[in-house]
């Protein structure tokens, strides 16, 4: 199969889960985790009376922390059913259907702050997570923070394969086999188009009962691809919000925080 049709796929894998209606029961957690938390905090300057963007937005999530304390807040998402979600849940918080790898609906430097939480820019190709990128780039103020989570690829080894633990009911134990089965099932479906690349792979991971395909990349190749693109890395976090070496490997993590500004232009003259 040929990149565009490969990313064509990953994308149509990703958006049947994403566009399902009952995916919203999946995002029912209204709590930030350590990292966002640590994070937050000490980055509170780049977000408290700014501009922010929160892109692929879920439920809103996050919407609870940053929506009051921002000047402006702005969430997008790809599915309908997560932006209908929004409006019933939040109605006061504008929120609208938008692809975060097309951000034409919002100018050049319009935001200080965006945020990319759980894995977002994951679900996309490796292609078009490099466009989103560029996107979050073009209309991120120079000097703002672009913060955000994505899969770790140094846990590759350790990816958690459809396992059941025994309950003593048998009926539990009865429900048990079946997600397991589903599992499995969904796991025979989607693996064939996983993929490892020098720089990224493609894994079927646990994630929506191994119905996705995700980005996963290595922190030493994510602060690259970053830098290459006008980002300046300020720490990567693990999800105990510890900062990382460059160097360091984190195989226990399944996904890292990164920390970002947009570079300012450089003088001209
Ligand atoms: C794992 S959920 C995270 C939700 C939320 N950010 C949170 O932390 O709870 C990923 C979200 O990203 C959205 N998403 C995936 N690809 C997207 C894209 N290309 N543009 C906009 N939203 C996208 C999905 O619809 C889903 O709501």
């Amino acid at each position: 199969m040929n990149e565009a049709l490969e990313a064509k796929t990953q994308d149509l894998i990703n958006k049947v889960v994403y566009h399902r209606k009952g995916v919203e029961r999946s995002y029912t957690n209204r709590i930030l985790n350590v990292a966002e938390s640590m994070a937050l905090l000490k980055y509170h300057d780049y977000f408290a009376g700014r501009a922010v963007l929160d892109i692929g937005v879920g439920t809103g999530r996050t919407t609870r922390y940053l929506y009051p304390l921002a000047s402006k807040y702005v969430a997008i998402d790809y599915s309908p059913v997560m932006i209908d979600q929004m409006h019933e849940t939040m109605p006061q918080v504008p929120a609208f259907l938008c692809d975060a790898r097309d951000l034409s609906p919002f100018q050049d430097g319009e935001f200080e702050f965006i945020f990319g939480s759980n894995n977002v820019v994951d679900a996309l190709s490796h292609e078009d997570r490099l466009r989103c990128l560029q996107e979050i780039f073009r209309v991120l103020k120079p000097g703002g923070m672009f913060l955000f989570s994505s899969h770790n690829r140094d846990l590759a080894p350790n990816l958690r394969k459809p396992t059941i633990t025994w309950s003593r009911n048998p009926v539990d134990s009865a429900i048990r086999v079946r997600n397991w089965l589903r599992s499995m099932a969904n796991k025979a479906r989607v693996e064939q188009y996983q993929r490892e690349e020098a720089d990224y792979a493609l894994y079927c991971d646990s994630g929506h009962d191994y119905c996705c395909i995700h980005y996963y990349i290595d922190q030493r190749t994510q602060r690259r691809q970053l830098e290459s693109l006008g980002f300046t890395v300020l720490e990567v976090l693990d999800p105990f919000g510890q900062s990382l070496q460059p160097d360091d490997r984190v195989p226990d993590s399944h996904w890292l925080m990164y920390v970002a500004t947009s570079r300012y232009p450089a003088a001209t003259g």
